[in-house]
């Protein structure tokens, strides 16, 4: 058996976004799971967002957990609420409260996680080292000139889910059809691997309003608004594809919807979608809402397909989470290319993975954490 047809790793290597940006507040704790991992997020002083294990090495206390007034972030650092000691964005320890004797700080010192922010989002590097990582984020050479703000949520948890079936999803013509009643017009470039590194697609596809609603009522009343839209999808890695579709029913108007898939634990991943629009409607009453309310129809636009794409996924949903990985499927000319696509994930595999057959029944899907 090729090794690519084998389970994915659910804890692969790339980047990552556990956190939205709103939810780490300066002077505050954040506690959250990654990949398994308990860490702890704080803003140092100059607002950056540091991330370091949740766990104290000096004696293992929780640097999020502590009766309310004895967990902080003074002076951009995170203050421990067992012993009093301050580690800073380094995740040096660099003074304690109650220590007189300061000859021994240097020596404790927590590595930090390489952290990005971007898009209203904070994203994790997840490698074999966790300070070095092997490519830089996509975003971070990206332009958002002319887009409106990146708006997301609190997306939805997949439990338990794999994390490659969100994105084998992209490459998976019928279940357009199947699960979230789009049509595909016409393939224009087929998916498969681009110049990027990416694996991409541009498709032309028909939308229909409000297909997936158990509603009898809103599926017929929703036959009469669809829209044709160009859908040009790129997945970047397991934990984020990129789509921008131009939809010529809002005269041509362009929507980037991020798709932003995370492992919390062994099991579960959280699903969250990020969309922005690009500023496309020059008319004076739209530059007067602007002036006055500092958005635009465009903001509205993107809180509306934030909306819309964040619902599209209760079909897919309900797949995930009931889905058995397959190791032996049995691909038919209509599906896509997601033979492809597996060949290309196995770049996120660890190395030292060992897929499902060659482990243990139960056992961890992860045979060693090389970062930890
Ligand atoms: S365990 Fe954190 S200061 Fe001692
Ligand atoms: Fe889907």
């Amino acid at each position: 058996m090729q090794r690519y047809m084998l389970e994915p790793p659910h804890y692969a290597y790339d980047w990552f976004s556990p956190l939205r940006s709103e939810e780490v507040v300066k002077g505050r704790v954040t506690n959250f799971t990654f990949m398994g991992h308990e860490l702890v997020a704080f803003r140092d002083e100059n607002d950056q967002v540091v991330v370091l294990d949740a766990h104290c090495p000096h004696f293992g206390g929780h640097l999020g957990h502590g009766l309310a007034h004895g967990v902080h972030v003074v002076d951009g650092c995170i203050r421990c609420p067992f012993h009093g000691l301050h580690f800073d964005k380094n995740g040096q320890c660099v003074k304690g409260d109650f220590v007189k004797d300061t000859g021994g700080l240097r020596h404790l010192k927590t590595t930090p996680w390489t952290v990005r922010e971007t898009l209203s989002s904070i994203f994790i590097w997840h490698g074999a080292d966790r300070t070095k990582p092997t490519r830089e984020l996509v975003f971070t050479n990206m332009d958002f000139d002319g887009w409106t703000p990146a708006v997301t949520n609190e997306g939805r948890i997949l439990a338990p889910t794999n994390l490659f079936f969100p994105t084998e999803n992209i490459v998976d013509v019928q279940h357009f059809y199947a699960v979230h009643f789009w049509e595909l017009n016409e393939v224009i470039r087929a998916p498969g691997e681009d110049e990027n590194g990416a694996f991409s697609a541009l498709l032309n596809m028909k939308w229909t309003f409000g297909a997936q609603s158990r509603f009898d009522a809103v599926r017929r009343i929703g036959q009469f608004f669809g829209s044709d839209y160009l859908f040009d999808i790129a997945v970047w890695g397991p934990g984020i594809a990129i789509s921008r579709a131009s939809v010529p029913m809002l005269g041509g108007a362009t929507v980037m919807s991020v798709i932003l898939i995370t492992p919390t634990n062994e099991t579960d991943c959280r699903i969250r979608v990020v969309s922005s629009v690009k500023k496309a409607y020059d008319w004076a009453p739209n530059r007067l809402l602007r002036t006055i309310t500092g958005q635009g129809i465009e903001d509205v636009m993107a809180r509306l397909f934030l909306w819309v794409a964040t619902n599209d996924f209760d079909g897919d949903e309900i797949i995930w989470t009931h889905r058995k990985f397959l190791a032996n499927p049995k691909p038919l000319k209509d599906d896509g290319p997601l033979i492809a696509y597996r060949k290309w994930s196995l770049r996120f595999w660890p190395d030292d993975y060992a897929p499902a057959p060659h482990r243990e029944r139960g056992a961890s899907p992860q045979m060693a954490d090389a970062h930890s």
